[in-house]
């Protein structure tokens, strides 16, 4: 074989309430490479008994969060939408990784240290091998882009190492299978059994930050809800949100620079430029000079316009739940039969016996 086939996964913890920033960082780039690509999208909830174990309702999340693949325009048929447990071989994949991955990769993670707090001694194995398990999700398939919010960035470095680290370790066993694939591994041409992923997070929106602090992440696990637009807020909702969103007394600049430590107007204008798909270069020229009087209530439209729909189409497909779970029944066997594919492959290089 001398190249990988693009394929791109990506997956979405089903805890919480999607938000917009999960929409403009995440939702839309799925959306979008539909066209181009094959996409494997997945609803990842064995990730999400890492920080909690006990969910009084993961299946409903799980479901509500499919209902958002499918209202944002995923096509299902075309592509595969799954969760993740259905597919028991990116646990068994998992484990492997856990033993070529080193325990100082994991504890340099800044999402673990996060989320662990503290406390680090009390967060659950679960937590710290978070990215064993999401590099699993993505080479089980050997899926070759990765569309995510910037905040996944240094765990899709952490996919690259590991995969590198096994195709090394278990180099002369590739070969002799023949199952290994050329590659570049920057200028080095090299060959192995995982490709080394590459991450897609570009666009005015790879870190939507909250509307009540433009220093800190738009997040699932703020206290306050006035911090994140969900996408079930209906348009007053919406609309308070943006009103109430904290801002500073001047008016917008008229050139980008302007907008430096200024995080709450740069946050405001990079949304306002991915939700209607132009540059933040275009907004400052159409609004420089303006005051958020003015910007404000431009923005609520276009994100009541733009959101709107997409919570209608929720609640819709959110009714048919004998839908939803087809889709994931139907999508889980595809998956499970390209997943097993690789880990026939994975067995024979690691010597398991079957
Ligand atoms: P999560 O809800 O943490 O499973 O995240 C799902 C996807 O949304 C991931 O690709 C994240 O990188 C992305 N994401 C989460 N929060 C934000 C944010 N504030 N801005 C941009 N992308 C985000
Ligand atoms: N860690 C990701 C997040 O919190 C979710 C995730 C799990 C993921 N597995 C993945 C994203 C594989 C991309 C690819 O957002």
């Amino acid at each position: 074989m001398t190249a990988f086939k693009p394929l791109v996964f990506s997956g979405v913890q089903p805890t919480g309430n999607l938000h917009l920033g999960n929409y403009l960082g995440a939702l839309t780039k799925f959306v979008a490479l539909q066209d181009s690509h094959d996409c494997i999208y997945c609803v990842v909830d064995m990730h999400s008994i890492t920080a909690q174990l006990v969910h009084a309702d993961l299946i409903e999340q799980t479901r509500s969060i499919t209902a958002a693949f499918l209202a944002s325009g995923i096509d299902p048929k075309k592509h595969i939408v799954f969760n993740q447990s259905r597919v028991p071989q990116h646990a068994e994949l998992a484990w492997i990784f856990n033993c070529v991955a080193r325990i100082g990769w994991m504890n340099r993670m800044t999402q673990f240290k996060d989320k662990a707090g503290k406390d680090r001694e009390n967060a659950s194995l679960g937590l710290l091998a978070y990215p064993s398990l999401m590099a699993a999700d993505i080479l089980v398939y050997r899926a070759t882009h990765v569309p995510v919010g910037d905040d996944q960035k240094q765990h899709l470095e952490l996919t690259r190492d590991i995969a590198t680290k096994f195709n090394n370790d278990f180099s002369g066993r590739i070969a002799d299978l023949g199952i290994g694939v050329d590659m570049m591994n920057g200028d080095e041409k090299v060959n192995g059994f995982f490709p080394l992923t590459e991450p897609l997070i570009e666009g005015p929106a790879t870190r939507v930050m909250s509307l009540r602090d433009g220093t800190k992440k738009m997040s699932k696990s703020d206290p306050s809800d006035l911090s994140r637009i969900n996408l079930t807020d209906d348009a007053d909702e919406i609309s308070k949100k943006i009103r109430k969103a904290k801002t500073d007394p001047e008016a917008l600049p008229s050139e980008l620079d302007g907008l430096k430590d200024r995080p709450e107007a740069e946050n405001l204008v990079g949304i306002f430029a991915a939700l209607s798909g132009v540059t933040r270069e275009q907004v400052i020229a159409d609004f420089g000079g303006q005051q958020f009087s003015v910007f404000k209530p431009a923005l609520a439209e276009l994100a009541v316009e733009k959101l709107a729909p997409i919570s209608a189409e929720m609640r819709r497909i959110s009714d048919d739940r004998a839908y939803v779970d087809a889709v994931l029944r139907d999508g889980g066997e595809r998956a499970g039969a390209l997943a097993e594919a690789t880990m026939k492959d994975v067995r024979r290089i690691v010597g398991f016996l079957h």
